[in-house]
Protein backbone atom coordinates (compact mmCIF):
# COMPACT_ATOMS: atom_id res chain seq x y z
CA UNK A 1 0.00 0.00 0.00
CA UNK A 2 1.31 3.44 -0.44
CA UNK A 3 1.79 6.09 2.15
CA UNK A 4 -1.00 8.30 0.51
CA UNK A 5 -4.22 6.24 0.65
CA UNK A 6 -4.87 8.08 3.65
CA UNK A 7 -8.81 8.67 2.75
CA UNK A 8 -8.43 12.73 2.98
CA UNK A 9 -11.35 14.61 2.14
CA UNK A 10 -11.75 18.21 0.90
CA UNK A 11 -14.92 19.85 3.36
CA UNK A 12 -18.04 19.57 0.63
CA UNK A 13 -16.90 15.51 0.40
CA UNK A 14 -16.60 15.14 4.37
CA UNK A 15 -20.10 16.98 4.46
CA UNK A 16 -21.46 14.23 2.18
CA UNK A 17 -19.27 11.92 4.18
CA UNK A 18 -21.68 12.54 7.01
CA UNK A 19 -24.75 12.97 5.46
CA UNK A 20 -25.00 9.46 3.35
CA UNK A 21 -21.74 7.26 4.31
CA UNK A 22 -22.50 7.81 7.85
CA UNK A 23 -26.16 6.63 7.68
CA UNK A 24 -25.63 4.29 4.95
CA UNK A 25 -22.80 1.97 6.57
CA UNK A 26 -20.87 3.74 9.69
CA UNK A 27 -23.58 4.36 12.05
CA UNK A 28 -24.35 0.85 12.18
CA UNK A 29 -21.27 -0.48 13.38
CA UNK A 30 -20.40 2.16 15.98
CA UNK A 31 -22.80 0.61 18.62
CA UNK A 32 -21.55 -2.70 17.84
CA UNK A 33 -17.92 -1.56 18.74
CA UNK A 34 -19.21 0.18 21.69
CA UNK A 35 -20.64 -2.59 23.43
CA UNK A 36 -17.52 -4.93 22.25
CA UNK A 37 -14.89 -2.97 23.99
CA UNK A 38 -17.40 -2.32 26.76
CA UNK A 39 -17.33 1.17 27.11
CA UNK A 40 -19.15 2.34 30.27
CA UNK A 41 -19.83 5.40 32.43
CA UNK A 42 -16.92 7.46 34.07
CA UNK A 43 -14.60 5.97 31.68
CA UNK A 44 -11.87 8.06 28.97
CA UNK A 45 -12.49 6.71 25.53
CA UNK A 46 -10.40 7.60 22.69
CA UNK A 47 -11.44 7.38 19.08
CA UNK A 48 -8.39 7.07 16.44
CA UNK A 49 -8.98 8.00 13.08
CA UNK A 50 -12.40 9.64 14.05
CA UNK A 51 -13.18 10.85 10.54
CA UNK A 52 -16.38 12.56 11.31
CA UNK A 53 -16.90 11.26 14.88
CA UNK A 54 -19.73 8.57 15.04
CA UNK A 55 -18.31 6.52 17.31
CA UNK A 56 -17.15 9.00 19.34
CA UNK A 57 -20.76 10.66 19.11
CA UNK A 58 -21.87 6.73 20.42
CA UNK A 59 -19.54 6.50 23.26
CA UNK A 60 -20.75 9.82 24.75
CA UNK A 61 -24.34 8.87 24.50
CA UNK A 62 -22.99 5.39 26.67
CA UNK A 63 -21.20 7.93 29.03
CA UNK A 64 -23.77 10.22 29.55
CA UNK A 65 -22.27 13.38 30.45
CA UNK A 66 -19.09 10.79 32.82
CA UNK A 67 -16.02 10.28 32.06
CA UNK A 68 -14.19 12.02 28.95
CA UNK A 69 -14.45 11.17 25.02
CA UNK A 70 -11.34 12.37 22.15
CA UNK A 71 -11.48 12.05 19.01
CA UNK A 72 -8.37 12.19 16.63
CA UNK A 73 -8.51 12.62 12.75
CA UNK A 74 -5.72 13.42 10.72
CA UNK A 75 -7.82 15.34 7.87
CA UNK A 76 -9.04 19.03 8.60
CA UNK A 77 -12.32 18.58 6.98
CA UNK A 78 -13.61 15.41 8.83
CA UNK A 79 -12.81 17.03 12.20
CA UNK A 80 -15.04 20.40 10.56
CA UNK A 81 -18.00 18.73 10.46
CA UNK A 82 -17.11 16.60 13.82
CA UNK A 83 -17.20 19.95 15.81
CA UNK A 84 -19.73 21.43 14.11
CA UNK A 85 -22.22 18.54 15.01
CA UNK A 86 -20.87 17.81 18.51
CA UNK A 87 -19.09 21.06 19.76
CA UNK A 88 -19.30 19.42 23.35
CA UNK A 89 -16.50 16.66 22.51
CA UNK A 90 -12.63 17.29 22.66
CA UNK A 91 -11.88 16.93 18.84
CA UNK A 92 -7.84 16.66 18.03
CA UNK A 93 -5.80 16.78 14.86
CA UNK A 94 -3.37 13.86 15.16
CA UNK A 95 -2.05 11.08 13.28
CA UNK A 96 -2.38 7.42 14.33
CA UNK A 97 1.30 7.01 14.02
CA UNK A 98 2.49 9.56 16.59
CA UNK A 99 -0.65 9.81 18.50
CA UNK A 100 -0.47 13.36 20.70
CA UNK A 101 -1.62 11.87 24.10
CA UNK A 102 0.56 10.92 27.22
CA UNK A 103 1.02 7.05 27.80
CA UNK A 104 -1.65 5.33 29.69
CA UNK A 105 -4.31 8.28 29.04
CA UNK A 106 -7.38 5.90 28.05
CA UNK A 107 -9.51 3.46 29.13
CA UNK A 108 -9.97 2.68 26.14
CA UNK A 109 -8.92 2.95 22.14
CA UNK A 110 -11.25 2.69 19.37
CA UNK A 111 -10.66 2.92 16.27
CA UNK A 112 -13.41 2.19 13.32
CA UNK A 113 -12.82 1.65 9.46
CA UNK A 114 -9.33 3.15 9.31
CA UNK A 115 -6.41 1.14 10.29
CA UNK A 116 -6.59 -0.29 6.67
CA UNK A 117 -5.24 3.57 5.99
CA UNK A 118 -2.74 3.81 8.43
CA UNK A 119 0.46 3.03 5.91
CA UNK A 120 2.30 1.92 9.40
CA UNK A 121 -0.42 -0.45 11.12
CA UNK A 122 1.46 -2.00 13.59
CA UNK A 123 2.95 0.88 14.58
CA UNK A 124 -0.24 2.79 14.41
CA UNK A 125 -2.31 -0.36 16.94
CA UNK A 126 1.44 0.29 19.41
CA UNK A 127 0.76 3.81 19.14
CA UNK A 128 -2.57 3.10 20.81
CA UNK A 129 -1.23 0.26 23.35
CA UNK A 130 0.90 3.48 24.39
CA UNK A 131 -2.08 5.98 25.57
CA UNK A 132 -3.92 2.92 26.84
CA UNK A 133 -4.21 2.18 30.46
CA UNK A 134 -2.58 -0.96 31.60
CA UNK A 135 -5.36 -3.14 31.53
CA UNK A 136 -7.41 -0.82 29.19
CA UNK A 137 -8.70 -1.92 25.96
CA UNK A 138 -7.88 -1.62 22.41
CA UNK A 139 -10.45 -2.48 20.04
CA UNK A 140 -10.90 -1.95 16.34
CA UNK A 141 -13.69 -2.50 13.31
CA UNK A 142 -12.19 -3.28 9.37
CA UNK A 143 -13.72 -4.32 6.23
CA UNK A 144 -13.46 -7.80 6.00
CA UNK A 145 -11.88 -9.82 2.36
CA UNK A 146 -13.16 -8.19 -0.85
CA UNK A 147 -13.55 -12.15 -1.71
CA UNK A 148 -16.06 -12.34 1.22
CA UNK A 149 -18.21 -9.11 0.01
CA UNK A 150 -21.20 -10.83 -2.23
CA UNK A 151 -22.28 -7.02 -3.13
CA UNK A 152 -19.02 -4.80 -2.77
CA UNK A 153 -16.90 -7.84 -4.82
CA UNK A 154 -19.01 -7.10 -7.71
CA UNK A 155 -19.41 -3.45 -7.73
CA UNK A 156 -15.09 -3.32 -7.33
CA UNK A 157 -14.56 -4.67 -10.69
CA UNK A 158 -17.06 -2.39 -12.15
CA UNK A 159 -15.24 0.17 -9.93
CA UNK A 160 -12.01 -1.18 -10.89
CA UNK A 161 -12.59 -1.44 -14.58
CA UNK A 162 -13.20 1.52 -15.44
CA UNK A 163 -11.46 3.91 -12.79
CA UNK A 164 -7.79 4.42 -13.46
CA UNK A 165 -4.58 3.15 -11.34
CA UNK A 166 -5.08 5.88 -8.54
CA UNK A 167 -8.62 5.20 -7.95
CA UNK A 168 -7.95 1.39 -8.00
CA UNK A 169 -5.08 1.77 -5.48
CA UNK A 170 -7.79 3.68 -3.06
CA UNK A 171 -10.53 1.15 -3.44
CA UNK A 172 -7.66 -1.96 -3.05
CA UNK A 173 -6.73 -0.74 0.45
CA UNK A 174 -10.83 -0.67 1.74
CA UNK A 175 -10.29 -4.40 2.31
CA UNK A 176 -6.46 -4.60 3.06
CA UNK A 177 -7.05 -5.73 6.76
CA UNK A 178 -9.73 -7.98 6.04
CA UNK A 179 -7.77 -11.65 6.67
CA UNK A 180 -9.11 -11.89 10.09
CA UNK A 181 -5.81 -14.05 11.13
CA UNK A 182 -3.67 -10.76 9.72
CA UNK A 183 -5.51 -9.04 11.85
CA UNK A 184 -4.95 -10.44 14.86
CA UNK A 185 -1.26 -10.88 14.06
CA UNK A 186 -1.15 -6.98 13.75
CA UNK A 187 -2.26 -6.76 17.47
CA UNK A 188 -0.34 -9.24 18.78
CA UNK A 189 2.80 -7.44 16.91
CA UNK A 190 1.47 -3.94 18.63
CA UNK A 191 2.15 -6.13 22.30
CA UNK A 192 -1.88 -6.19 22.97
CA UNK A 193 -3.50 -9.93 24.18
CA UNK A 194 -6.58 -10.35 21.36
CA UNK A 195 -9.77 -11.15 24.07
CA UNK A 196 -11.95 -11.24 20.83
CA UNK A 197 -12.05 -11.61 17.06
CA UNK A 198 -15.60 -11.78 15.39
CA UNK A 199 -16.91 -11.30 11.49
CA UNK A 200 -20.59 -9.79 11.26
CA UNK A 201 -22.30 -8.91 8.10
CA UNK A 202 -23.75 -5.74 8.46
CA UNK A 203 -26.17 -4.34 5.23
CA UNK A 204 -25.16 -0.91 3.52
CA UNK A 205 -28.82 0.53 2.64
CA UNK A 206 -28.95 3.07 0.20
CA UNK A 207 -32.63 4.62 -1.30
CA UNK A 208 -31.54 3.42 -5.03
CA UNK A 209 -27.84 2.33 -6.86
CA UNK A 210 -27.54 5.86 -7.87
CA UNK A 211 -27.64 6.58 -4.37
CA UNK A 212 -25.05 3.84 -3.99
CA UNK A 213 -22.54 5.08 -6.30
CA UNK A 214 -22.78 8.75 -4.99
CA UNK A 215 -21.84 7.48 -1.72
CA UNK A 216 -19.05 5.23 -2.67
CA UNK A 217 -18.11 8.11 -4.91
CA UNK A 218 -18.95 11.53 -3.79
CA UNK A 219 -17.88 10.25 -0.03
CA UNK A 220 -14.68 9.42 -0.82
CA UNK A 221 -11.71 10.27 -2.16
CA UNK A 222 -12.58 8.58 -5.31
CA UNK A 223 -14.69 12.36 -6.98
CA UNK A 224 -11.14 13.83 -7.31
CA UNK A 225 -9.50 10.79 -8.78
CA UNK A 226 -11.84 9.62 -11.53
CA UNK A 227 -13.53 11.40 -14.79
CA UNK A 228 -17.53 12.31 -15.07
CA UNK A 229 -17.47 9.55 -17.97
CA UNK A 230 -15.74 6.87 -15.89
CA UNK A 231 -18.33 7.99 -12.75
CA UNK A 232 -21.22 7.77 -15.59
CA UNK A 233 -19.74 4.25 -16.86
CA UNK A 234 -19.83 3.26 -12.87
CA UNK A 235 -22.85 4.28 -12.25
CA UNK A 236 -24.13 2.59 -15.44
CA UNK A 237 -22.63 -0.80 -14.60
CA UNK A 238 -23.36 -1.02 -11.07
CA UNK A 239 -27.17 -1.22 -11.89
CA UNK A 240 -26.68 -5.01 -13.02
CA UNK A 241 -24.19 -5.98 -10.56
CA UNK A 242 -26.42 -4.16 -7.52
CA UNK A 243 -29.41 -6.12 -8.51
CA UNK A 244 -29.55 -9.10 -6.64
CA UNK A 245 -29.34 -6.70 -3.96
CA UNK A 246 -31.80 -4.05 -5.34
CA UNK A 247 -36.14 -4.11 -4.11
CA UNK A 248 -39.15 -3.40 -6.39
CA UNK A 249 -38.79 -0.36 -4.73
CA UNK A 250 -35.43 1.01 -5.93
CA UNK A 251 -33.44 0.60 -2.62
CA UNK A 252 -30.56 -1.41 -2.25
CA UNK A 253 -28.86 -3.67 0.52
CA UNK A 254 -25.68 -4.25 0.37
CA UNK A 255 -23.82 -6.62 2.58
CA UNK A 256 -21.45 -5.65 4.20
CA UNK A 257 -18.69 -7.86 6.38
CA UNK A 258 -16.43 -6.64 8.67
CA UNK A 259 -14.09 -7.76 11.76
CA UNK A 260 -14.43 -6.56 15.42
CA UNK A 261 -11.40 -7.33 17.49
CA UNK A 262 -10.68 -6.23 21.12
CA UNK A 263 -7.37 -6.83 22.89
CA UNK A 264 -6.65 -5.85 25.86
CA UNK A 265 -3.21 -3.84 27.02
CA UNK A 266 -0.82 -6.07 29.36
C1 LIG B 1 -13.30 5.71 6.33
S1 LIG B 1 -12.91 7.00 7.47
C2 LIG B 1 -13.59 6.34 8.98
C3 LIG B 1 -13.96 7.46 9.91
C4 LIG B 1 -14.74 7.07 11.17
N1 LIG B 1 -13.98 6.24 12.08
C5 LIG B 1 -16.08 6.45 10.84
O1 LIG B 1 -16.34 5.32 11.29
O2 LIG B 1 -16.90 7.10 10.15
C6 LIG B 1 -11.18 6.85 7.74
C7 LIG B 1 -10.59 8.00 8.55
O3 LIG B 1 -9.22 7.72 8.88
C8 LIG B 1 -8.54 8.96 8.91
N2 LIG B 1 -7.09 8.71 8.83
C9 LIG B 1 -6.41 8.16 7.81
N3 LIG B 1 -5.11 8.09 8.12
C10 LIG B 1 -4.95 8.59 9.37
C11 LIG B 1 -3.85 8.75 10.26
N4 LIG B 1 -2.62 8.38 9.91
N5 LIG B 1 -4.09 9.28 11.47
C12 LIG B 1 -5.33 9.65 11.86
N6 LIG B 1 -6.42 9.52 11.05
C13 LIG B 1 -6.24 9.00 9.83
C14 LIG B 1 -9.09 9.69 7.70
O4 LIG B 1 -8.80 11.08 7.75
C15 LIG B 1 -10.57 9.35 7.83
O5 LIG B 1 -11.25 10.31 8.59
Amino acid sequence: MTATETFQLQITAAEFYEQKFVPAIFAEWAPLLIQAAGISPGQSVLDVGCGTGIVARHAANRLAGTGVVVGVDLNDAMLAVARRIRPDIDWRKGDAGALPFPAREFDAVLCQMALMFFPDRVGALREMARVARDGGTVAAVVPGRLADQPAYGPFMDVAARHAGDQALALLNTYWSCGDIGELQWLFHAAGLDVVSASSHMGTARHASVEAFVRTEVEGSPLIDRITPRQYASIREDAEEVLRPFTSADGSVAAPLQGHIITATKK
